[in-house]
Parts: structure tokens; C-alpha cells; sequence
């Protein structure tokens, strides 16, 4: 699939979504009039004005029968389970337009693994990158604001708005002092949550905005003395291994116990490759821009490999963004729905 992601028509549909699928069980539809998109129970569809018709089956009752459509609407049916891409069938042969297609392959999964997560008492983990051609998330010094473009950014903020927490690493906060908000986008602000063992980012300036907003969670290991807190920072203790670091699998726990099932992972390398390397990421979107770096940060620091089949392989779709490029990409070894 090569696609220009063009969100606007459909986002609040998308919003609306998720609102309805945490609500309560069944498909939806997403029904088009005149070019805008909205989202509809079976009972609501206005079928008088639609001309184009998206159904996706709810992943928690992939058994139930589908519901009869009331005319001859081009529809298309959209699946989503096994970890994989979602699955989009045309019964009638008339796929729904491409804009549209276009956006639910991107976000539904990311709509969808958060429902089924939350259903389970899990964590859906999507992780996100910005890369130069040649695989960097930073100049040597850490400067990486930015190789991606608008698009990229503007993505960022829909993933936020799709998930109940955004989570990044000490690194992160103190290079880049991130508000991690949603401004760009509508949408609620999700928690952000920062991960740092000793809690190094609470002495630190550079860690302003994201520590004075309120709503922030700060991960720290068990037994940590931090002295004073801010009352907008929430502590919480969490499992680290002997090198200190805190456990991906008992940071998601942790989540999950909070009511937090779907995350949005921003970085930086060292983060997103040891969650990698614990196997806990659903999906892993990279996005790739039109820029040599030449050194500095590579995206994933990950242990060596002496034969590519001992490499781990993705299934992988991809759109653009403005002119670069974003690789949805499903690890083969993760069986998230099954
Ligand atoms: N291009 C992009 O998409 C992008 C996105 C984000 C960041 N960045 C860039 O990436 C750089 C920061 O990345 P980074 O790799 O240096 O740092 P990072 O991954 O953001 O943070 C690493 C720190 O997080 C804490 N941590 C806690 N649990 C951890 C765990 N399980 N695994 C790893 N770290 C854990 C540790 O700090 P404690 O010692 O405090 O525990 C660790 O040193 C900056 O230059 C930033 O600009 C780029």
C-alpha cells in the first residue's frame, strides 16, 4: 500500500471511535457523506445519506455474525487480530475511498489493540521513531528537533490522542524538554509517563515543561529516596533489573494496573531498544526522512546477530507523510491477539 496519510476528514470519526469501543462491545461503521466521515452503531447510520461505508468488527467478538447493511452502499470491512496489519476486505469489490483506507490502516490498530489490551488486563505498546536515511534519531550532541517534517509531527500528536499514556526515557526529557501535549491535533491529553530509575530528571531544569504540566507519572526503581516532589508528579516504584533500569514488562504491569492499556512509546534509542529486546512492543512505526545525518544517535542498539536468520523480521505496511515515509511494521515473533 502507497499512500499519502491524509487525516483531516476522518479524524474526529477516529476519535469517536475509541470513545464508543471503550464504552461498549460491537462493530462499527464509519459511514461518509459528502467527502466527511463519522461514526456510527449499526442502529444509527444515517443510510439515507451515506455513500460509502467502512464496518469494523470489534476484535473482542470476532465470532459474532455481521450485521446486514440496509442497501447497496459501497462498504469495506475491516479486521484486526493476530498482531498483524489490520485486514481490509471489499465484498462488493468497491473498496471505500483512499483517504480513508488510508487512515484506518495507520490508527485503527492502534484504536483496536488498546480496546482488546483493555479487555485483558494488558498494555498495547506502539513505539515510534524519527530517523534520518541513515538510520540516526540524533546528531552526536543530541540535537534532533527535527529530521522529521510537520506531517511527522502533527502524527505524533493524533498517536497521543489515540492512547491512554505517552511514555519516554530520562535521556529524552533532559535533550529535548518535551511537553509531550497534543496541541497539534483535537483530542484528550494522555498521562505522560517518564522513566527514570533514580528519578535524576526531578533535579534537573531541562525537565521543566513535562514535570510542571500536570498529569505527568514519573517510574522510578523500588526504594529510590527522591526527597521532594512536586504534587503535580505521581511516583511510582517499579521493578528494575540488576543494571538499574527498569523492566519493560514490569513498567507495562504497572500501567496496566493503573488502567492505562494502550501506550505510545516515544524514545529515545536506548528505551525503545530495550523494549524492543524484551519483546513487549506491538508496533513499531518508523518514520524515515529525506536527510543524511552521517553519525550520531542510531535508532535501535540492539545485540549482535552472526547470521541474518537469527534477525527478527515485520510484517510491514507503509504511507507517506508529506513527502517521507512511515513504516507501520508488526514483529513476526509477538502474537498479540491470537
Ligand atoms: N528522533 C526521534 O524520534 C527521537 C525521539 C525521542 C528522543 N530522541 C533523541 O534521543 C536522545 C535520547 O535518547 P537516549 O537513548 O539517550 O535516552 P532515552 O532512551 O530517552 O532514556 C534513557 C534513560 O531512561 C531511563 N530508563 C529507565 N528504564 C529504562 C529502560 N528499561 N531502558 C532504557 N532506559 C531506561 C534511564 O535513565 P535513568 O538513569 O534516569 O534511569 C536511561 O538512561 C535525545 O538526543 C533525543 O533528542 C529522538
Amino acid at each position: 500500500m502507497n499512500c499519502e496519510l491524509s487525516v483531516g476528514p476522518v479524524w474526529l470519526a477516529l476519535l469517536q471511535a475509541r470513545l464508543m469501543l471503550l464504552r461498549r462491545h460491537g462493530d462499527l461503521f464509519f459511514a461518509s457523506a459528502r467527502g466527511q466521515w463519522s461514526c456510527h452503531d449499526v442502529a444509527t447510520v444515517p443510510w439515507e445519506q451515506v455513500d460509502q461505508v467502512l464496518l469494523v468488527r470489534d476484535p473482542r467478538a470476532p465470532n459474532a455474525s455481521l450485521p446486514r447493511l440496509a442497501r447497496g452502499e459501497a462498504f469495506t470491512i475491516c479486521t484486526f487480530r493476530n498482531g498483524s496489519p489490520l485486514q481490509v476486505e471489499h465484498p462488493e469489490g468497491r473498496p471505500v475511498d483512499s483517504l480513508m483506507l488510508g487512515s484506518a490502516r495507520v490508527y485503527l490498530p492502534v484504536i483496536l489493540g488498546g480496546i482488546v489490551a483493555a479487555s485483558r488486563g494488558e498494555v498495547f505498546c506502539v513505539a515510534h521513531v524519527t530517523q534520518s536515511l541513515d538510520g540516526r534519531i540524533a546528531c552526536s550532541n543530541g540535537q534532533s528537533q527535527w529530521i522529521g517534517n510537520q506531517a511527522d509531527l502533527q502524527h505524533s500528536h493524533r498517536m497521543r490522542a489515540l492512547v491512554d499514556a505517552v511514555v519516554v526515557g530520562a535521556g529524552t526529557v533532559l535533550a529535548d524538554n518535551p511537553r509531550l501535549t497534543v496541541r497539534l491535533v483535537e483530542g484528550a491529553l494522555p498521562r505522560r509517563v517518564v522513566l527514570s530509575g533514580g528519578g535524576r530528571v526531578l533535579k534537573d531544569p531541562r525537565a521543566l515543561h513535562v514535570l510542571q504540566a500536570p498529569g505527568c507519572d514519573l517510574f522510578v526503581r523500588h526504594g529510590e529516596q527522591l526527597g521532594v516532589v512536586a504534587p503535580q508528579v505521581k511516583v511510582t516504584a517499579v521493578a528494575a533489573g540488576e543494571d538499574g533500569l527498569l523492566l519493560p514488562q514490569s513498567v507495562q504491569t504497572t500501567l496496566a494496573q493503573a488502567g492505562r492499556h494502550s501506550i505510545f512509546l516515544e524514545g529515545g534509542a536506548f528505551v525503545l531498544s530495550s523494549f524492543l529486546q524484551a519483546g513487549v512492543i506491538d508496533l513499531l512505526q518508523v518514520h524515515i526522512a529525506n536527510l543524511l545525518l552521517g553519525s550520531g544517535l542510531p535508532s535501535f542498539s540492539l545485540p549482535a546477530v552472526d547470521h541474518v536468520d537469527a534477525g527478527r523480521r515485520f510484517e510491514m505496511e507503509h504511507s507517506t507523510l508529506d513527502g517521507q515515509l512511515l513504516l507501520s511494521c508488526w514483529p513476526r515473533d509477538r502474537d498479540f491477539c491470537g
